[in-house]
């Protein structure tokens, strides 16, 4: 059967359920460029926590996008939970998510095709995906997850507060009325509640060899 040069892969799922480790395995699988698109929201959140903005309020959030320039990708703060709550409340405002749509659909837009990762990459960015990958875990499991990341950076935190905070991020991404997070129709789901890395990016790699018409 005769396969399309390009490969467009999109990643979807919630906070702390893998996909993230999925997108960078498949990028490197099929020597492909790879953005987090998180990131860009994150970085959204960290211009706009450093300029003394209010999260609450939808034009400083989207004057925030601005100072996205001064914003290094690779800054450590983003990760934190802080600018990852802060990044969830500015990704609610349609004119956040708007100024940052053109950025994504142009790295997506690469010959040979790429790997994004996100909430609203099957569904908004890329509806025409050569392969959809919806990954997702039981709360518990990704709450144990981001609290043994959280530990190795060497940051105190309880269980159940960040089974709280992942409860409460799930709750704002999926109910959200712009771009929620939801699994595109075409999507195959992933979940990860009882696989180990390995073995949840073999799954992925033949989801989307699947999805090529290769198996
Ligand atoms: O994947 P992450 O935890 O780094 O994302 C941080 C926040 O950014 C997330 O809570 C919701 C938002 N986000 C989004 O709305 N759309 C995307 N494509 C990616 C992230």
């Amino acid at each position: 059967m005769e396969q399309s040069q390009r490969l467009l892969i999109a990643v979807d799922g919630p906070a702390a359920s893998g996909k993230g480790t999925i997108a960078r395995a498949l990028a490197r699988h099929y020597d492909l460029p790879h953005l987090d698109t998180g990131m860009l929201y994150r970085g959204v959140a960290l211009a706009l926590f450093r300029f003394g903005g209010d999260p609450g309020n939808a034009f400083e959030a989207r004057r925030a996008v601005e100072g996205l320039e001064q914003i290094d990708l690779g800054d450590e703060e983003l990760r934190s939970e802080v600018i990852g709550e802060i990044a969830s409340r500015v990704s609610a405002y349609p004119g956040v998510r708007e100024a940052l749509l053109e950025r994504q659909k142009h790295f997506a837009d690469q010959e040979g095709g790429a790997v994004l990762d996100g909430r609203d990459i099957g569904t908004v960015i890329c509806p025409d995906a050569d392969a959809k990958l919806f990954v997702t875990a039981s709360p518990e499991v990704r709450a144990e997850r981001r609290f043994r990341e959280i530990e190795g950076r060497g940051i105190k935190v309880s269980l159940e507060d960040v089974l709280a905070d992942i409860r409460a991020r799930d709750e704002r991404d999926a109910g959200r009325d712009n771009a929620p997070l939801v699994q595109a129709e075409d999507a195959v789901l992933l979940d990860t509640s009882a696989m180990g890395v390995e073995d949840a990016i073999a799954a992925a790699v033949r989801a989307v060899e699947t999805a090529r018409g290769n198996t």
